[in-house]
């Protein structure tokens, strides 16, 4: 590290060359999903593009996503179209590589706002020790599993939105309050699930730009006006909202917003996704299915069989014995906790603590929401890495949360080709990347209960993984073992629920009793 210029070209290069060798590897439906958004948004007038449902994977992102898939739709070259790469049908047609190549490509042209927004946070530090703790910040961003797994091989466009997210961020901590929200509204109006971070932002830009407190209790009603700062509301406000209406000015222009919002918030969606995502109704489910055996088994009473309807998109768990959860009780626990999350901001408004809210905030919706994918976790990890050189006790809690937050994704790449892969990447990357946090963060004084545990957890990890790998490879020899299909799932997703949980609960109790990390 010595001589280095701390610059992320040489890892854009490498990384890009290895992307390019992930080209043939697994694609998830959501390839096929970019595909038909780009061919609707390329033959379709504007105003029905959130109305046309020949296929089911309609367009169900905000505007800006729409725009951007127009302008990729419009960049296809003559020989990617005559591979039927803008067929609007009900079934995906017949397409080959030139597709997957273009596909493929944009994904790593529109990640180079993560990586130019990453250098530029790197540039704005102070050379010497700051410079590098925001390189390994910065690299491990961009190398993490998650977006590689996600974005290269399953597929979609998470490094350019979390790229447009550390453009916010590194605005706010150069104290841009103005750019932050700008680049923050931009974010919402290409993919609206960063509407669970708005609690933190709108405590931060309230508190630094909109606000100014005075030293002194004030004593006149003109020193009362004068704690809101009416000037800077304004330019807030109306920035905002320029950048809103240029989002959704036009399908307002044409009257179709209410199948606009009608596609962005579907309800009707169940609690937990096919695969539960390692969070409080993971095992709150599996709690239900073990009280169901316990009823069966022990008790010989008989139980309403599991009502599981499952299709490839949606699937509609009913609890048998517990309660059922509805859309509204998932809201109001992530809106409590994200309250909570955004009383300390609004007592002091620094940039570490902003940074912390958005993680807990990130924390209570991963937890707590409804019908949450595992790839949400992206949410939790990427602010959290801003601020994980600040202590060593943070670090023991990113440890536990990177661990089993990208051991969580495993079963979205299943495909024995990919096994290797993402097991050796995922492992490198720990080896790397904690050893460098490791070196980069103060020490700590003490070792406590908790990292014995985070020990004990990520090293039961590894007999996890082997078990149900094991599982997997065998399943297609041995036809018995595929009526267990659930359970490796469940398997993963109890497991690294406990993690994302008992790091919750670390970092909550860092953030609210332990003031000198945030100081
Ligand atoms: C960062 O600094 C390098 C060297 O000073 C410069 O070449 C590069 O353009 C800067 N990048 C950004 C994004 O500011």
């Amino acid at each position: 590290m010595g001589k280095s210029n701390f610059s992320l070209w040489n890892i854009w290069v490498a990384s890009t060359l290895l992307k390019c060798l992930l080209f043939p590897a697994y694609r998830s439906t959501d390839f096929e999903v970019h595909r038909n958004w780009m061919a609707i948004t390329y033959h379709l007038p504007l105003k029905d593009w959130y109305i046309e449902d020949t296929s089911i994977w309609t367009l169900d992102y905000p505007p800006f996503f729409a725009y951007f898939e127009w302008i990729l739709s419009h960049l296809v070259p003559q020989f990617v179209i005559d591979d039927n790469c803008l067929v609007i049908s009900a079934e995906p047609p017949a397409f080959s590589w030139p597709s997957v190549f273009y596909q493929r490509s944009t994904v790593i042209l529109s990640e180079c706002v993560l990586f130019w927004a990453l250098q530029w946070y790197i540039n704005s530090s102070q050379p010497g020790t700051e410079r590098s703790k925001n390189f390994v910040v910065a690299s491990s961003i961009v190398l993490s599993p998650a977006l590689t797994f996600i974005d290269h091989i399953h597929f979609q466009y998470n490094g350019m939105l979390f790229g447009i997210l550390c453009l916010s961020l590194v605005n706010a901590q150069k104290k841009n309050y103005l750019a932050c929200a700008v680049f923050y509204t931009i974010l919402l109006c290409f993919k609206h699930i960063f509407l669970y971070l708005a609690p933190a932002y709108f405590a931060f830009l309230l508190r630094n730009y909109c606000l100014n407190i005075p030293k002194k209790v004030p004593r006149s009603f003109s020193s009362v006006c004068k704690i809101v700062n009416w000037l800077n509301c304004l330019k807030l406000g109306s920035s905002m909202a320029l950048v809103v209406g240029i989002a959704f000015g036009p399908f307002a222009y044409y009257g179709v917003i209410t199948p606009l919002v009608q596609r962005l918030f579907p309800f009707a969606r169940g609690l937990t996704h096919a695969y539960w995502a390692p969070n409080v109704w993971a095992i709150y489910s599996f709690l239900d299915r073990v009280l169901i055996q316990f009823y069966r088994h022990v008790w010989k009473t008989p139980v309403e069989s599991l009502a599981s309807t499952t299709s490839g998109l949606v699937r509609v768990v009913d609890f048998t014995v517990l309660p059922n959860i509805t859309p509204k009780v998932t809201f109001l626990l992530t809106l409590f906790y994200q309250i909570f999350a955004i009383l300390p901001v609004l007592i002091t408004p620094t940039f570490t603590k902003f940074v912390g809210s958005l993680t807990l905030c990130g924390f209570a919706s991963f937890l707590f929401g409804w019908h949450v994918h595992e790839k949400a976790i992206l949410l939790v990890i990427i602010p959290f890495t801003f601020i994980v050189p600040k202590d060593k006790r943070l670090f023991e809690v990113f440890k536990l949360l990177t661990c089993a937050g990208y051991v969580s994704l495993f079963p979205l790449l299943f495909r024995p080709a990919e096994y290797g892969f993402k097991t050796l990447y995922t492992f490198v990357w720990c080896v790397i990347y904690y050893a460098s946090f490791e070196e980069i963060t103060p020490s700590l004084p003490r070792r406590g209960f908790w990292n014995r545990f985070n020990l004990i957890y990520i090293i039961g990890l590894l007999p996890v993984v082997t078990i149900v790998s094991v599982l997997e490879m065998l399943s297609s020899t041995v036809p018995v073992l595929q009526r267990f299909e659930f359970v490796k799932l469940m398997i993963y997703s109890v497991y690294c629920s406990i993690g994302v949980i008992a790091s919750w609960n670390s970092m909550s109790w860092l953030y609210y009793l332990d003031d000198e990390i945030w100081s």
